[in-house]
């Protein structure tokens, strides 16, 4: 596509959104006139990053409401905490913006309707941005599927099992907005990570869709454990009881007979890995030791190492990635991939490659496992937030960052 330039305003400048920001400010097109954290120094700290790495200075605003009000503003990113994103998300497509906010899960399903129901009724976007859609090994997955390479897909796992006991137990210290969660919900409170390109993979909301959940937790020590060796003795939380299970494990069936294991593992010791799984009927994937099986053409009984078929079915997005040398990327360069997927968008005014029904859906796992758990994982339905159009949608767009089809054409 012709570049056109827009204007952007981002919200929530911690962590997360300052190197989101950073990111976004080199992706062409991108113009960040405005920044809001409702911190005044993590709002001073974006307008720093916007002068520093583009040379204007966006106006700073500490409630977000008044920066939406502002009528040069295309999209907003908004990378604010998991109870805050959603409203934020809905008041920014009323006020006529589109927007991509960060990974989380829903609070309620109301949240996710509102959600569904701001953007049809605007005509403006909800993009999650779920930079895994665009992880390397993600991509050249995707395209061994829509090649065929693992046959029919019968069960697929995935997980954020991540050891993030130092940055829950210091959220007050930190002003991070993890912790709160772990002392009063219990479920799978980060299931978009390998949810979402699981999801392209089977075709979710565009021909098949999630139908059934249940989710099981385990007791909770991890954190407690971590409080009674990092923290002072008489530290007020080292007695408090941690409503999060250490692992939670929540299981999806899909309306094609497909299952999603889903594992949720914050809270104890161990290496960072997303658990991914593949299986078809013609072989699988799966992500600890990157190892592959294919009934065609590996040795009987015997896993493969991934690299080279990673190499062979590397998808054209990553290639021509890593033809133009932009590996300075967050997160290996899914981040920017992520955030160039958005500003197309946004910028052209034409629909994401991840779009509010995704968004809806993805998100509503986190509630939808919390009820379940709470009622002895009694299996609930997936509410469908389509409204029966995923037996018929409307044609996707092609593109360079679509995630429903691998887009050759848009390559050289
Ligand atoms: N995709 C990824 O790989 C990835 C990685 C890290 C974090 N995240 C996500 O990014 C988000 C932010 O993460 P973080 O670690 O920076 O969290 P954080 O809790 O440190 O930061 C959230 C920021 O939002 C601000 N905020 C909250 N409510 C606000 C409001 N109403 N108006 C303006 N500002 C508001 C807070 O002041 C804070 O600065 C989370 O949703 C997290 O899950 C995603």
């Amino acid at each position: 596509m012709d570049y056109k330039q827009a204007n952007f305003g981002v919200i929530g400048i911690s962590g997360r959104g300052s190197s989101m920001l950073a990111e976004l400010l080199s992706v062409e097109g991108v113009k960040v006139t405005a920044v809001c954290d409702k911190y005044e120094d993590r709002a001073q700290n974006g307008v720093k990053i916007v002068q520093e790495k583009a040379g204007n200075t966006p106006e700073m605003f500490l409630d977000y409401r008044e920066l939406l009000k502002r009528e040069d503003i295309t999209a907003i990113l908004c990378c604010t905490t998991w109870i805050t994103h959603s409203r934020i998300a809905i008041d920014s497509m009323r006020a006529g913006k589109h927007v991509a906010m960060e990974v989380g899960g829903a609070a309620s399903i109301e949240e996710c309707w509102q959600l569904v129901r701001a953007s049809e009724e605007t005509g403006k976007f909800c993009m999650l941005l779920e930079n895994c859609c665009y992880d390397r090994n993600e991509l050249a997955l995707f395209n061994m599927q829509r090649q065929g390479l693992f046959g029919e897909i019968i069960h697929v796992q995935g997980g954020y099992q991540h050891d993030l006991r130092d940055e829950i137990t210091y959220g007050r210290e930190n002003r991070h907005g993890r912790l709160f969660n772990f002392m009063n919900r219990n479920g799978d409170l980060y299931p978009t990570h390998q949810l979402g390109p699981l999801s392209k993979m089977l075709n979710i909301n565009r021909g098949n869709r999630f139908s059934t959940i249940t989710s099981m937790a385990t007791k909770s020590r991890g954190l407690h454990e971590g409080i009674i060796e990092n923290m002072p003795k008489d530290y007020d939380l080292k007695d408090h009881n941690f409503a999060q299970g250490d692992v939670t494990t929540t299981m999806i069936k899909c309306a094609h007979g497909e299952t999603i294991l889903l594992i949720h593992d914050c809270s104890l010791p161990r290496p960072y890995s997303r658990n991914c799984r593949i299986q078809g009927t013609e072989g699988i994937w799966m992500e600890d030791k990157e190892q592959i099986y294919l009934k065609d053409t590996s040795p009987q009984h015997k896993w493969e190492p991934f690299e080279p078929y990673r190499d062979k079915y590397e998808h054209p997005l990553w290639k021509q990635y890593a033809r133009d040398g932009i590996h300075s990327g967050g997160h290996g360069g899914m981040d920017y991939l992520a955030l160039s997927a958005f500003a197309e968008s946004a910028i052209h005014d034409v629909k994401p490659p991840i779009d509010v029904y995704d968004t809806a859906s993805w998100m509503a796992i986190t509630c939808l496992s919390e009820d379940s758990i709470a009622l002895g994982s009694t299996p609930l339905a997936i509410p469908d937030f389509t409204n029966g159009m995923w037996i018929d949608r409307e044609p996707f767009r092609r593109g360079k960052y679509c995630l429903e089809d691998v887009c050759n054409e848009f390559y050289e």
